[in-house]
């Protein structure tokens, strides 16, 4: 199916109609963030089943409860799914923790005003790239993918599920009141988990002892992960994802890019690149 089919147009980005009907839009566009809250905001792709699990785990001290009896969407939903009308936010203790694949341009008013606090995650884009791939190849709510020359060109173009990498990506860079915002790259969790489960600790005002935050890290390993029908979508049914094709706990490294893409399609993607981040001071690990 194409685009058109499958797709609405948000704000400028495509979002698919499955999950994001009008509705769910015009409630978020409503919503009303308290102070306290936490707002993880990823690109697709770039580690947010990663961080639904870390911070659930940060603020319940290391309770494995919620990260083993409620599932990822609804432990940490998502603001723009349809899931968030349902799950009667406005009732939920604080801290209460979200999640948004929305650019900051498109963040509701009272995201301005009530200023929670931001988890933004960032990942090398080849490795967002590789991973859209296989995920638009398994989930029948996206677009097939066709081949990774086609798929490469509407990720640089922005033309895949909530636009482009680098108008995301730079839209968070350049967000105000900096001290409410906790940036880390996916890399950087990957190298040493524990030291960024005790950094997010502090950042949310939580002092965790050292076996604590051993147990947290230990948990939120790629392989133990993987073992969680909580957060692994072994439980979404399969004519949504299907997991034979690919699963959506792939593979949890860095680098994976050079497994999907050609030396030539490497070349181009540096080309948009650089061309398109020249304005960006952000040092990446991955430059
Ligand atoms: P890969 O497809 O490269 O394996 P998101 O949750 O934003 O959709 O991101 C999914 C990506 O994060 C997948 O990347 C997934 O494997 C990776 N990921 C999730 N949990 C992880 C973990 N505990 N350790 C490392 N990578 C993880």
């Amino acid at each position: 199916m194409t685009e058109e089919q499958l797709y609405s147009v948000h704000k400028g980005v495509y979002v698919p109609k499955a999950m994001h009907p009008a509705e769910s839009l015009q409630y978020y566009e409503q919503f009303a963030f308290r102070h306290d809250d936490v707002l993880i905001v990823t690109y697709p792709k770039s580690g947010t089943t990663w961080m639904q699990e870390i911070v659930p785990l940060i603020m319940s001290e290391g309770d494995l409860t919620p990260v083993q009896t409620i599932p990822n969407w609804d432990r940490v939903p998502w603001l723009e799914e349809n899931r968030a009308m349902v799950l009667n936010l406005e009732e939920r203790p604080s801290p209460r923790v979200f999640a948004t694949h929305f650019h900051y341009g498109m963040m509701p008013q009272s995201f301005f005003t009530a200023k929670p606090k931001v988890i933004c995650v960032l990942r090398n884009p080849k490795d967002v790239l590789a991973s859209s791939f296989h995920y638009n190849g398994m989930a029948s709510y996206m677009v097939d993918p066709g081949t990774m020359d086609e798929f490469m060109e509407k990720f640089l173009s922005g033309k895949v599920m909530f636009g482009s990498w680098f108008d995301h990506v730079k839209g968070w860079l350049s967000a105000k009141d900096k001290e409410r915002i906790w940036e880390n790259t996916v890399s950087g969790v990957q190298q040493d988990l524990k030291e960024s489960v005790s950094k997010l600790s502090q950042f949310l005002g939580k002092s965790l002892k050292p076996d604590t935050i051993e147990k947290i890290s230990d948990h939120c390993l790629f392989k133990n992960m993987k073992q969680n029908k909580m957060s692994n979508y072994s439980l979404v049914p399969e004519e949504f994802m299907d997991l034979k094709k690919s699963e959506f706990l792939r593979k949890g490294v860095a680098g994976d890019w050079k497994n999907n893409m050609t030396a030539a399609q490497s070349e181009r993607f540096d080309a948009v690149y650089k061309a398109k981040m020249q304005d960006v001071q952000f040092k990446f690990v991955w430059d």
